[in-house]
């Protein structure tokens, strides 16, 4: 009898709605239409360094399909080739362990890994596979920058969490006569500015993209506010910055692959208004609430699609690859076309046409 093909299933980086839809995914299809076995690894890579993976089956996914998070725990600090560690002088310094990695997955006799993560994530994939481990990536992200594919999931959902926070500052907006700024997040992509800011009829909306002039956005609150209007609505992502300035770093995180987190742009932007035209600014941080919560129904098909095609993929013995949305397919791509390249939003795209034709202020 032929031996049973095992396959090991991650999820690392930051969390999005939608991974436990890929989860089931991929843990369904292999199970049920390709015989194959699967293996959870715990908090992303982490469970590779510490030897924490345990057998799945049906009854572990049943259920999860509308469950925000992960079942299997991520982290967004495990790196394989960057472990910290205490030297004798009790400081942190950093060694590669991706041998041990490389070691324990053999001893595992586990033949693909499925990793669902971000840009990182596939960074390191890439890297791995290229220690001679199967790797079949699955891009996620709130952000949507992942180089290689149309959409990741997680973003729809992140999107209308933020549209309908939009909606529900506007009402307050109107009655105060204010300007309300709402900074969401999107590290240095501004998809997420961009399309809740559309949906939710942002007044302004400012993207790491498109450097502003804050004069020029002062003279349009000004002019709202004169006309009668009496509020305005600013959607601004986190990786906004002025024309010639840089974008507001909240904090360094020195062990994570990716250190700098961005936040409090926001702030900065109501402050100058307020400096500037002496209206009443108030600022919303949407933070971490994007990230949470049951996926949306395009995020669960998604999700449910691109598991479905990581455990065809792991089956066909296809390794180095990322599952990806290409028009209405799911494809996959290279893991070498994806590492170290972000999908930003590019300086004439139609979306940003339309915000403009609708009068928004695009900063
Ligand atoms: O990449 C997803 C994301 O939510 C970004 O939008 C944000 O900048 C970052 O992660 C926040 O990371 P953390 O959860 O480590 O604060």
């Amino acid at each position: 009898m032929a031996k049973k093909q095992r396959i090991g299933v991650l999820t690392a980086g930051g969390d999005c709605p939608g991974l436990n839809a890929v989860i089931r995914g991929v843990v369904k299809a292999s199970m049920s239409h390709y015989n194959m076995e699967v293996y959870g690894i715990e908090d992303g890579f982490q469970g590779l360094l510490d030897n924490r993976v345990k057998k799945m089956d049906w009854s572990d996914v049943s259920g999860i399909l509308t469950r925000g998070g992960t079942i299997l725990g991520t982290s967004n600090i495990a790196n394989p080739f960057r472990v910290p560690v205490k030297n004798e002088k009790g400081e942190i310094e950093f060694i590669d362990r991706s041998d041990d990695v490389a070691k324990y997955v053999q001893e595992l006799k586990l033949d693909t890994i499925v990793s669902i993560g971000g840009d990182g994530t596939m960074a390191m994939s890439r890297l791995m596979s290229q220690k001679g481990i199967r790797i079949v990536g699955v891009p996620k992200t709130i952000d949507n920058d992942i180089w290689g594919t149309d959409i990741t999931f997680g973003f729809d959902t992140a999107m209308a969490t933020a549209t309908d926070a939009i909606d529900k500052i506007h009402t307050t907006a109107m009655s105060h006569h204010r300007v309300m700024i709402i900074e969401v997040m999107g590290r240095y992509a501004g998809w997420l500015a961009l399309e809740a800011g559309i949906a939710g009829g942002g007044d302004v909306i400012l993207l790491p993209e498109l450097p502003y002039d804050m004069s020029k956005i002062c003279k349009f609150v000004k002019r709202r506010s004169g006309e009668g209007k009496g509020f305005s609505i600013i959607v601004v992502s986190e990786g906004a910055k002025p024309k010639g300035g840089d974008v507001v770093v909240q904090k360094i995180i020195k062990e994570s692959t990716d250190p700098v987190r961005l936040g409090g742009i926001g702030m900065k932007v109501a402050n100058d208004i307020e400096n500037n035209t002496g209206l009443e600014c108030r600022v919303t941080v949407l933070g971490h609430l994007q990230r949470g919560g049951t996926p949306t129904a395009f995020d669960r098909i998604l999700a449910t699609r691109f598991g479905v095609k990581a455990a065809e993929l792991c089956h066909n013995g296809v390794g180095g690859v990322m599952v990806a949305v290409r028009g209405r397919d799911i494809v996959a791509v290279p893991l070498s076309d994806v590492g170290g390249k972000m999908r930003l939003v590019e300086e004439h795209h139609p979306l940003i046409d339309v915000a403009k034709s609708v009068g928004t202020c695009m900063g």
